[in-house]
């Protein structure tokens, strides 16, 4: 088992074996996380710090949880909004927990980039937990695994990644992730939601749900990302709900067993009808939750190996 990073900052770095190495590990603690004995030690005697300067709910929960079925010492810090200043302050607070000598740092930040930059600034390994409207790569690799769990492959399948592609990190970081294990990518959205010089990255794009669906495997909706949003993007609401809003009419023109998918928190009756939602048989939202406790486990475990390893060679040099 290989994966040669010191961070998990995006999916950009990674390769096709990377993430296959990540998946496969995630998909041994995902089988048990629904067993009795859910404990492991891998991050035994590790502190992790969760630094989330944006709101989150599952994504902080998931990592928290990761941390602690692990046996890491895992602090989560409240950071407030009015700490959200760029540059210095976000460096001198990392600074200030650098020198508490965490092992992993997870770090959500409104700026894209920022992660990066802190990453640069201290000596332990930093996870990406979302920066702006870069990158999102825990999200993307539990969206992987709910695939491949749910069709059996990663590859060659045809991915409809739906609503506002322009300001979401997480259609960024599966785009990457996708194309990366060869499937063709089609975003369906208002041409006001979709990201300039798109073309570029190999996909097909649709600005009419129903031609845009038409025989796919899986469908991903994305929320209206409307704190990012700085202008009049869509016309109204119930608007977008009949034009590119996921109800069973419009399902109706994917493969009669795509899944429907969504990273939450979701806006039912804008970007998708909430029985559909709920509905077992097509959606595998509450899957992708579970396989996010999984992937989470399996991205600090890998880079906690590479960081024991460090050390021991520190160790051995001095
Ligand atoms: C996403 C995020 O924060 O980028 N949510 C998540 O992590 N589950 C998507 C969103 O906020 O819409």
């Amino acid at each position: 088992m290989s994966f040669d990073h010191t961070h998990l900052l995006g999916i950009e770095p990674l390769a096709a074996h990377d993430i296959t190495t990540i998946l496969d590990l995630a998909d041994q603690y995902a089988d048990r996380g629904r067993s009795a004995a859910k404990h492991g030690d891998a991050l035994a005697g590790l502190t992790q710090i969760n630094m989330f300067f944006e709101s989150s709910t599952r994504t902080q929960a998931s990592f928290e949880l990761a941390g602690k079925r692990l046996g890491a010492d895992v602090m989560s810090m409240a950071m407030q909004a009015s700490s959200i200043k760029k540059g210095e302050t976000l460096i001198d607070t990392a600074m200030t927990l650098n020198a508490m000598h965490p092992d992993l740092l997870v770090v959500r930040h409104p700026h894209s980039g920022a992660v990066d930059l802190l990453a640069e600034k201290v000596n332990c390994a930093v996870l990406n937990a979302g920066d702006g409207r870069h990158e999102h790569p825990t999200q993307a690799l539990l969206d992987a695994l709910t695939i491949r769990r749910a069709k059996g492959r990663l590859h060659r399948l045809n991915i409809a990644i739906c609503g506002d592609i322009a300001h979401s990190r997480v259609a960024r970081s599966n785009i990457i992730l996708l194309g990366k294990m060869e499937n063709r990518i089609r975003l369906i959205g208002p041409p006001t939601l979709m990201p300039a010089g798109i073309a570029e990255f190999g996909v097909e794009v649709y600005d009419d749900m129903k031609k845009g669906l038409e025989g796919v495997d899986v469908v991903m909706m994305l929320r209206l990302q409307r704190e990012r949003m700085d202008g009049g993007f869509i016309p109204s609401e119930r608007e977008y709900y009949h034009r590119y809003g996921l109800d069973a009419e419009k399902l109706a023109h994917a493969a009669p067993d795509a899944i429907v998918m969504h990273p939450g928190p979701m806006n039912r009756g804008v970007e998708i009808d909430g029985e559909l939602a709920d509905d077992l048989r097509r959606s595998v939202i509450q899957q992708q939750v579970e396989m996010g406790v999984a992937v989470r486990m399996a991205a600090m475990d890998l880079l906690a190996r590479n960081l024991r390893a460090r050390q021991t060679s520190k160790a051995v040099m001095a």
